[in-house]
């Protein structure tokens, strides 16, 4: 079967590009001697995953619906990466119950009492990873903040039937807002030594905090010195979008994600190609709009893949998409009803949370195979 084959959109994913964006961050690790633990929401789909390493690798997830999915596929090291809050313990329970080696997050001392009150109570031996702010992103303890000890001493300091601090936790996602390699190579530093500070200060404290987990994929492809860290965590590096490329840690031609679509009509005096992959397809991220280049809702490639110079989607309806010359409507190649296109996504992450599968293709246009994937939290 052939990509022209299909009824579109498709969820297109290039399995020789993706196999090469995986061995790319493999290799580049490789000389580091830390783990390499890959966020799995990116891709939610045990066959992906496989190709990361299979069910004895680590792995990073941001639901329990990854963790409950990744669990029946085998997997059993698995690090929840979102703040953990009390009413889902019960859910963490079942799934350490069920064989998962389980770790939770947190970053408040509410929910470490709650946690360490709920583990004593139901005898259960619950790792967990103090979560960090390194940057100002989002949540977490900033390094020097006395609350890390206070959160600290709610946990026990070894494993055992009980909440135990294993360790700390970060994610540089200011990354994504970095304009120069540079800007990248600091932010990785200022990651990596704001977490490993704060593991040294909960050491200085009792405790062991064995793991030291980084990660994003700008600072996994750019960090320098990970002296300190002990594993690595990035998602979106498998597949690669429009975004990692604006900050330059892909070219466009590494991205393995694409929506293949189909024109359906033209408006020839505004220089528009309509299409049937409208934002429902392609999700409304608009990840590149603060970027020196603005994407729009993505480029164009043709039916193989290939790039096509300034085709961009400028517009999107639910289930229409417009595509356009760049600077030029005048420019826009007026291709046929029935012409197949592919369009690169802003954002890996949720334009593949669009669709319930992924149409495995080798480079050309042969399908090779269709590989669930799933959604949603329930
Ligand atoms: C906690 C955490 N770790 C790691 C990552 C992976 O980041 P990336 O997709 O840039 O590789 C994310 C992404 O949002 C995250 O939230």
């Amino acid at each position: 079967m052939h990509l022209a084959d299909l009824e579109t959109p498709q969820l297109v994913l290039d399995r020789t590009r993706l196999d090469r964006n995986i061995e790319r961050l493999r290799t580049r690790l490789a000389p580091f001697g830390v783990t390499l633990r890959p966020h799995v929401k990116t891709n939610k789909s045990a066959d992906v995953t496989r190709r990361l390493g299979g069910p004895d690798a680590p792995i990073t997830v941001s639901t329990l619906k990854e963790a409950e999915y990744f669990l029946e596929h085998g997997w059993r090291d698995i690090l929840y990466a979102v703040g953990i809050v009390p009413s889902k313990l019960p859910h963490v329970e079942k799934l350490i119950r069920r064989g998962a080696r389980l770790t939770v997050i947190l970053d408040n001392e509410e929910t470490a009492q709650a946690v360490a009150a709920y583990a004593k109570d139901h005898a259960l031996s619950l790792p967990v990873l103090i979560e960090i702010d390194t940057d100002g992103h989002r949540s977490g303890v900033p390094p020097e903040d006395d609350m890390l000890l206070r959160i600290g001493a709610h946990l026990r300091a070894a494993p055992g039937a009980n909440a135990w601090l294993a360790g700390v936790l970060t994610h540089a996602g200011e990354s994504y807002n970095c304009r120069s390699h540079e800007a990248i190579v600091a932010c990785a530093e200022q990651e990596r030594a704001g977490a490993v500070r704060a593991a040294e200060r909960l050491r200085a404290d009792g405790h062991a905090a064995p793991v030291v987990s980084v990660g994003s994929t700008p600072t996994a492809h750019f960090a320098e010195s990970l002296d300190g860290v002990t594993e690595v965590r990035a998602g979106v590096y498998v597949f690669f979008d429009l975004v990692m490329h604006g900050i330059g840690v892909c070219a466009v031609e590494d991205i393995a994600l694409s929506v293949l679509c189909t024109v359906i009509g033209h408006q020839r005096e505004k220089g528009w190609l309509i299409t049937d992959a409208g934002w429902m397809a392609m999700s409304r991220d608009r990840g590149t709009a603060k970027q020196p280049v603005d994407q729009g809702y993505g480029l164009v490639c043709d039916e193989a893949g290939r790039l096509m110079t300034d085709l961009v989607m400028i517009d999107a309806n639910q289930e229409h998409g417009i595509l356009r010359h760049r600077n030029d409507p005048a420019a826009t190649p007026m291709l046929p009803v029935g012409t197949m296109l592919r369009i690169v996504p802003n954002h890996a992450c949720a334009t593949g949370a669009q669709f319930g599968a992924y149409t495995v293709v080798a480079g050309g246009t042969e399908v090779e195979a269709t590989w669930p994937r799933f959604s949603g939290w329930a």
